[in-house]
């Protein structure tokens, strides 16, 4: 299966774009701290620290690595073969059984968090695996082009964070769907 990518550039990119993106998030670091201190809240209760990215530097089959609560969050831009590939996978042959259309509010853009559902390392954007979507070198889990688990020891698909579409090319990670869109939230 031939799924290329400018391996260079990519990971080039994807620095800046890390770099970027948590600069734009200070401003919710700094403010979120104290409250964070008082309350010490879940983890999965800290849905209120936002970051706002631009995705119009992202070109189809581009994969960026962005920081949301200091977890690696992936945003790829799908091509129309990825889009297909994720939306024609049966049902009968996934192991945490989910809908492409129930993962993504556009399917050009798939917006994960980039956690491995075995043991938690960071999946390879280089390494696209067996289904064309990432690898996770630490034991071998397969995950396809809508971050669905396929093959390997991993139990569940990536997870999908909240997010919104401000615009057509602005996304706040963290923002909670807005109604219309709430289905593509995992879980
Ligand atoms: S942590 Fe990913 S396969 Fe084990």
């Amino acid at each position: 299966m031939a799924h290329t990518t400018d391996n260079a550039n990519v990971t080039r990119r994807d620095f800046i774009y890390v770099a970027s993106a948590s600069a734009a998030a200070v401003g919710g670091i700094v403010a979120l701290w104290p409250f964070i201190d008082q309350m010490n809240p879940a983890a999965d209760t800290l849905a209120l620290k936002e970051v706002e990215f631009d995705l119009s530097p992202i070109v189809p089959g581009q994969i960026v690595t962005i920081e949301w609560q200091k977890k690696p969050v992936f945003i790829r831009r799908r091509t129309p073969e990825e889009i297909k590939e994720a939306e024609d996978a049966p049902l009968a042959d996934l192991k945490d059984p989910q809908t492409d259309d129930a993962r993504v509010q556009k399917p050009e853009w798939l917006i994960l968090v980039a956690t491995c559902t075995h043991l938690g390392c960071v999946p390879s954007n280089q390494l696209k695996g067996d289904f064309g979507g990432w690898l996770c070198p630490c034991h071998g889990s397969h995950y396809d082009t809508s971050g669905r688990i396929r093959k390997g020891p991993a139990p569940k698909n990536l997870a999908v964070p909240p997010y919104q579409f401000l615009s057509d090319t602005k996304v706040l990670i963290g923002a909670a769907p807005k109604p219309a869109a709430a289905t593509a939230e995992h879980g």
